[in-house]
């Protein structure tokens, strides 16, 4: 395991300490939230948490968790989930938050808002003073029009990238496109910027995840740190 998947692991074990057996359990997307699902196997096949069931915030997240043996309900069969436990590209010191390098914004924060508790796992690369400086803004269009979101974002001051693999254009579990969005300098004011985002038609959600958040696990070299709301 290289450096920095250890210190995922170690996250994502701390952050398990916040379940408890028959939870219903809010399962992010990405790299960090595969060590979850292992910590997660692990306890069950030691005869722990029979009770839990998982709620998948991706099809990577449902493939991994079914290979694992983990139990999983849909949003709507279960739609009061006790506590989501996600990864992040982005973490201020207000634990506001960039999601979606992932591609699973949207489903993340569905998930999230029916989440009496959201536990973000990180390594300390994430921690930034402003949102914008490290990762891209992802921003989740739906394909009818995709090209005149452009001029929209730059309005906005981003400047904006189609998210494409292999040539083609990512496609999201839910179908849409993804607009991976720098700002010079970072974002100045995230509440604004979601606010005019979230208005515009075609445009599905951004991975600004603002008061959200009640708990950060932070690993990095000189151990695990936790910042709470
Ligand atoms: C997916 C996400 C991920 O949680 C985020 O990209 C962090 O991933 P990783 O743990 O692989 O760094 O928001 O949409």
């Amino acid at each position: 395991m290289t450096d920095t998947e250890a210190l995922k692991r170690r996250a994502a074990e701390r952050a398990a300490e916040w379940i408890r057996d028959g939870m219903t359990v809010g399962l992010g997307t990405g790299s960090t939230v595969r060590h979850l699902l292992d910590v997660i196997a692990e306890r069950r096949a030691a005869g722990e948490w029979a009770g839990i069931v998982g709620v998948p915030t991706s099809e990577d997240t449902t493939a991994r968790a079914r290979r694992l043996g983990i139990p999983l309900a849909t949003l709507d069969e279960r739609p009061r989930v006790d506590l989501t436990i996600d990864g992040a590209d982005e973490v201020d010191p207000q634990l506001r938050l960039i999601k979606g390098l992932g591609a699973a914004l949207l489903r993340e924060k569905i998930v999230a808002a029916a989440s009496a508790e959201l536990v973000i796992v990180a390594d300390d690369t994430k921690v930034v003073q402003r949102l914008g400086t490290r990762a891209p803004l992802p921003v989740e269009v739906d394909p009818f029009g995709a090209a005149i979101q452009v001029d929209f974002l730059r309005g906005l001051g981003a400047e904006p990238v189609l998210r494409e693999r292999d040539g083609a254009p990512v496609v999201t579990d839910g179908g849409g496109r993804i607009y991976d969005c720098r700002f010079a300098g970072g974002i100045a004011d995230p509440e604004a910027l979601e606010r005019a985002l979230l208005m515009r038609p075609g445009i599905l959600e951004c991975g600004l995840f603002l008061g959200m958040a009640t708990a950060v696990v932070i690993a990095g070299a000189d151990g695990v740190s936790v910042r709470t709301r």
